[in-house]
């Protein structure tokens, strides 16, 4: 069994061993990511991936709470972030409630909110009243509608500061941690050389200290449309698509089920 991660062991990783994070949304294959990875990641890109939607910004703090319970109770010994939903964090006040409501209700040991130097003093409130929070820097899936697209940042001067202050101010906050996404890996590097908090990477380029992917991605589940930024460790579409034809086919012709599979 792995000893779970607290916020101090993840701090000190910086520059001695790299993280990983993976998302997940239910206890079942949070148990089967808990032997192996560093943090489990709620993420609000369950929206899309477990909700079939567009993108994460319908996703409600209700079903936060819901997927976080889950993947808590399959992975009591990891350190599990919940994602703070779009829209659920507009006022400091509105984020310290609604993140109070995720520690009550869950075992979650972070939330993470997206966001740069505008959300700082939320972030900071959120700290002061004892919930630990992991910043997110650079691509915001949450600005997806606003930005008109999904939009890499440092290809460009502007970009690139505006990121690098993000990472710093949200740091200065009191964040344990970034995710930074969907960023050139010079900018990702910087922020991860300046800041004294881990840095986890997606879509980052190699420089950060540390890596998450989502779980559909990286199994190869979701077959629509491979990002860049994704490896696929294995073909689960195929292999789940293989699997249901042979039990289809093997009820159609009789053989499921067999003499193995009934009561005496
Ligand atoms: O919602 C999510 O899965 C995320 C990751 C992409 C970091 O925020």
């Amino acid at each position: 069994m792995r000893k779970k991660e607290t916020i101090s062991s993840l701090q000190s990783a910086k520059k001695s061993r790299k993280l990983t994070m993976i998302t997940a949304y239910d206890a079942l294959f949070a148990s089967l990511f808990a032997t192996e990875v560093d943090m489990i990641l709620v993420g609000d890109s369950l929206n899309m991936s477990f909700g079939g939607r567009p993108d994460t910004l319908s996703a409600t703090l209700e079903q936060m709470i819901y997927h976080t319970e889950a993947v808590c109770n399959g992975a009591p010994e990891t350190f599990v972030v919940c994602d703070m939903p779009f829209g659920s964090t507009n006022t400091k006040e509105e984020a310290l409630a609604n993140a109070v409501e995720v520690f009550r209700r869950t075992r979650a040991d972070a939330v993470k909110i997206e966001g740069g130097a505008k959300r700082a003093d939320l972030v900071a409130h959120l700290v002061d009243n004892g919930i630990a929070v992991m910043g997110h820097v650079g691509l915001l899936p949450q600005s997806v509608r606003s930005e008109g697209g999904y939009r890499v940042k440092g290809r460009d001067e502007e970009s690139f500061r505006t990121v690098l202050e993000d990472a710093a101010a949200i740091e200065r906050a009191g964040a344990f941690a970034l995710v930074i996404e969907g960023v050139t890996p010079e900018l990702a590097a910087m922020v991860t050389e300046e800041a004294s908090v881990p840095v986890i990477g997606i879509g980052a380029g190699a420089q950060t200290d540390g890596q998450v992917l989502v779980w559909s991605d990286m199994l190869g589940f979701f077959e629509e449309f491979k990002p860049k930024f994704v490896k696929r460790y294995m073909d689960g579409a195929a292999l789940v698509k293989e699997a249901v034809k042979r039990f289809t086919e093997d009820v159609r012709e009789g053989r499921f089920p067999a003499e193995e599979h009934c009561y005496k």
